[in-house]
């Protein structure tokens, strides 16, 4: 193809040009969440990109679990007086989520602005400052970490950077008026139960659908009212600094932890917004350690792998139930692993039983052999087991659990039943159910193709659109145009009240008319009978 040697030359300078362009950018993550469960999908956008080769600074609250040596994390922690204010605020949260989602957010939002307030203290923190005080510091991107917070984007015009914002939600009401996404609350209503599939809403889930979003955006009036305060507060010293409103018209996109081919909501997105749903999990399995490699490897019945969290250790269940569980799992012709902290006292000795106080989770769900999940019903357990396409038996005891387990039974991929009230029998009849019948292997399985069916993965997909923005510094031209229309505008209500005015005239100069003709004719008569 290239013969001569010096267009080789000019091929390589061209090619090194073209990947050095976007090579070695310096990325901004602003991640304060208080929330593990974010930040690990935050940290995992952070970490692709780092892989990338970029040299990524993130912003913490907590201490990331996800973690890369191009990843310079600087934490500002809470106090301890906030820590505990914090899990008091969390405990509520979860306890009064039982019924409607918006309902409690409004009832919880006292409590929850200690959040933000310790949000807009970590962006006033000085060493948080000194990354634009500091000239010698130049982003080009930032990566907003969501947590209805949008005062926050008044840092990425500190930096002079683009912004794209991160959250751990599907396409939603909250985050519409950021790009501009199309709210269709008819057919595609927030947080709702997944919808049968090739049939409409009824009148009664559009009229829930309604009254949910109507309390959305309640809750975003405020929220936004909240956040105008919190971003003069951050930044109203410095003159050079936006109007609120015309800050938030800003953003060149946001990352949407969903994938709606596979999880829904079926419906419209701007091309500013992206799905990374999955961004969390590997593409490609580690490799086991030696002695789980051989103990799956050998399992020809195949396997289970038990595992209650982190926060539900050993101690946590009553001696009895663990038991119960090691007289059923002990006598299966499957082979178990059971993540137990304590090695010196375990439940007990079993040839088809291997403890493990650490465990791969997700290298290990990946293994062919596996057969069967057992789980505490934590969300980030039953994600990647649906990404595996494996079974589930799901032991909710508290706070989110019982909802996720449900969720999950509902959507045919495993059971659910109570760890607090395990029987010997039962706990050893679902076992044998889900691991005979397939009815839950092969929706699980379905799911996870349709999941992992997708042109781009989802690391590609933050490489490729945070490149992307790096590129173009921004996306203004991926921007839609409802971004900068008022409501009435963006709703056509001013035409529909013009055509109401016309429509109204033309009655009016009709009945006039009419009146007119009708008098003249009743003249007519009268005269022609007094003639
Ligand atoms: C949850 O909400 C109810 C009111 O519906 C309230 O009485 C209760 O105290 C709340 N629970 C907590 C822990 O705040
Ligand atoms: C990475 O970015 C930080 C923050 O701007 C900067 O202090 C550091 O020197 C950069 N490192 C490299 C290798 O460019
Ligand atoms: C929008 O972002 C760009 C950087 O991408 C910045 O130069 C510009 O000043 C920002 N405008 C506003 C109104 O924040
Ligand atoms: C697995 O099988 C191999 C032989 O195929 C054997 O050497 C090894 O000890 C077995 N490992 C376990 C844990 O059973």
């Amino acid at each position: 193809m290239v013969h001569n040697p010096s267009r080789l030359f000019l091929f390589a300078v061209a090619l090194a040009a073209f990947v050095g362009e976007s090579q070695e950018a310096n990325i901004l993550g602003l991640f304060p969440s208080q929330m593990p469960s974010h930040l690990i999908i935050q940290m995992s956008t952070a970490k692709v990109l780092a892989e990338q080769g970029h040299n990524v600074t993130v912003v913490t609250t907590l201490k990331p679990v996800v973690t890369h040596k191009n990843i310079n994390v600087i934490q500002v922690p809470l106090s301890k007086k906030e820590e505990q204010h914090l899990s008091d605020t969390i405990k509520t949260m979860l306890q009064n989520n039982s019924g409607n989602m918006a309902l409690s957010l409004l009832r919880t939002m006292d409590k929850m602005n200690f959040l933000f307030t310790a949000n807009a203290d970590l962006l006033m923190d000085d060493r948080v400052k000194q990354l634009y005080l500091n000239k010698d510091n130049k982003f080009d991107l930032v990566l907003s970490g969501y947590f209805m917070n949008d005062f926050q984007l008044g840092f990425a015009k500190k930096v002079n950077a683009p912004v794209i914002v991160v959250v751990t939600l599907p396409p939603n009401q909250l985050l519409n008026h950021l790009i501009g996404n199309p709210l269709e609350v008819s057919y595609a209503p927030a947080f709702s139960a997944p919808l049968e599939r090739g049939k409409g809403l009824t009148f009664h889930q559009r009229l829930v659908a309604y009254g949910t979003s109507f309390f959305f955006g309640v809750y975003a009036y405020l929220t936004e009212k909240r956040n105008r305060k919190l971003y003069t507060q951050i930044f109203g010293d410095d003159p050079n600094m936006p109007e609120y409103s015309e800050l938030l018209k800003n953003t060149s996109m946001v990352f949407f932890v969903s994938h709606a081919h596979s999880e829904g909501p079926i419906r419209p997105n701007v091309p500013a917004a992206i799905e990374i749903g999955g961004i969390h999990i590997k593409d490609k399995p580690d490799p086991l350690p030696q002695n789980m490699a051989e103990f799956l490897g050998n399992a020809t019945d195949g396997a289970i792998l038990l595992s209650l969290g982190s926060n539900v250790k050993g101690t946590h269940v009553s001696p009895d139930t663990v038991d119960k569980m090691f007289n059923v799992l002990s006598k299966l012709k499957q082979r178990v692993i059971w993540k137990w902290e304590n090695l010196e006292k375990t439940p007990g000795q079993s040839a088809n039983i291997l403890y493990s106080k650490w465990l791969p989770q997700d290298d290990i769900l990946a293994h062919p052999n596996i057969k069967l999940f057992i789980n505490h019903a934590g969300k980030g357990g039953i994600t990647e087991a649906q990404y595996h396409g494996k079974p589930m038996l799901s032991l909710p005891i508290f706070a989110d659990q019982p909802g996720n387990a449900d969720a999950m039974v509902k959507k045919g991929f495993g059971l659910s039943m109570s760890l607090l009230t395990l029987e010997e029998q039962t706990f050893h009849d679902t076992i044998l159910e889900i691991l005979s019948n397939q009815q839950y292997s092969e929706k699980v399985a379905s799911f996870s193709s349709l999941y992992r069916d997708r042109p781009m993965t989802a690391r590609e997909s933050v490489v490729y659109w945070s490149e992307y923005v790096i590129r173009y510094r921004g996306a203004a031209h991926l921007q839609s145009p409802v971004v900068h229309m008022s409501f009435i505008a963006a709703n056509n209500i001013d035409i529909y009240a013009l055509l109401a005015v016309l429509l109204l005239a033309l009655i009016f100069l009709l009945k006039t008319l009419f009146k007119l003709i009708f008098s003249k004719l009743c003249s007519k008569s009268k005269k022609k009978k007094t003639q």
